[in-house]
């Protein structure tokens, strides 16, 4: 038994990145102003501040303007809702992402649906939902972490899912459903497995590529799979780790990595797997959308 292919999502985002920032010095010559991606951020949640800040360091890092607008917890709807309006209508704007979660009385999807479609770069609006749904590429903004398992999934396969079975597993609005779609672009067999799926085992023991994203810390065995599978695993679960130390943590995914390593052909680590996809697939809409506003179609294919 071969020892699979560890997918480095790191190194995979990194040339996506790269990729980005060459684009963006020539977009920057063509229309005097770099992409700009607005992030919002309402309350203190830590997690929450660490992701929006990474997103901004990243964008700057590509050349893109960030802006970092942070509300208080207690900010009232209509003040959100104002903001985004503001930022809807400000041309220098061409990307909008509202962190999530967003304080209980705020209503979420009302805050998303007022997100211009063309400057949703988190790809949550029903308009690219329903784009993504239709098979519109042309027009819809993705979203970054189903596109992000995506790329990883061509890269371990040459590029090429055409024909393969592939078993997702989770059923989310953000992940599962989305990344299923992509994959049937992708001509994939698909099937979208869930919690109340019969015979998980067997299910998975089918799938050529497995894309597992059910929040369950290692549920997925090495056992389940088909021998050379794909996986890429989306979870981020943090769990006790007594062998670090009294107290200490750890983060793992959706499959038993170990065990899973001994079976799979190619397996994306947690963390370094999907992770840094999700903020290189974020920079790259915010640079298409950025395209898509200035009708600079031959620069947005230049970043692909
Ligand atoms: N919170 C956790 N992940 C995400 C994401 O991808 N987009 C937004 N807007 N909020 C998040």
């Amino acid at each position: 038994m071969n020892a699979a292919t560890i997918i480095d999502g790191k190194a995979i985002a990194a040339t996506v990145t790269d990729r980005i920032a060459e684009a963006t010095k020539r977009f920057v010559e063509e229309t005097g102003a770099p992409p700009c991606l607005a992030v919002v951020l309402v309350g203190k949640d830590p997690a929450s501040a660490v992701y929006v800040r990474n997103k901004g360091r990243m964008a700057e890092k590509l050349g893109f303007r960030s802006i970092q607008k942070t509300l208080p917890a207690a900010t009232p709807e209509d003040d959100l809702i104002a903001l985004v309006k503001d930022l809807n209508g400000d041309p220098s704007v061409n990307g909008i992402l509202v962190q999530l979660p967003l304080p209980n009385h705020i209503n979420e999807s009302k805050i998303i649906e007022l997100i211009a479609p063309e400057k949703d770069v988190d790809g949550f609006h029903p308009i690219n939902v329903g784009r993504l749904g239709v098979g519109d590429f042309e027009q819809a903004l993705l979203p970054c972490t189903p596109a992000g398992c995506v790329v990883l999934a061509k890269s371990a396969r040459n590029g090429d899912l055409s024909g393969l079975n592939a078993v997702v597993i989770g059923r989310s609005n953000i992940v599962g459903k989305p990344v299923a779609q992509m994959l049937l672009k992708e001509n994939c067999t698909v099937t979208i497995a869930h919690s109340r799926t019969r015979e998980l085992e067997t299910v998975v023991r089918r799938a050529d590529l497995v894309i597992a994203a059910v929040g369950r810390a290692e549920m997925v065995k090495g056992g389940w799979l088909k021998e050379g599978a794909t996986v890429v695993d989306v979870g981020i679960n943090r769990v006790p780790a007594p062998e670090k130390g009294e107290g200490k943590t750890k983060l793992v995914g959706d499959v038993d990595f170990e065990s899973a390593a001994a079976v799979a052909g190619a397996i994306t680590p947690v963390p370094g797997g999907v992770g840094p996809m999700t903020i290189a697939m974020l920079m790259s809409n915010t640079y298409i959308a950025a395209c898509r506003q200035h009708g600079l179609t031959d620069l947005e294919k230049a970043a692909r």
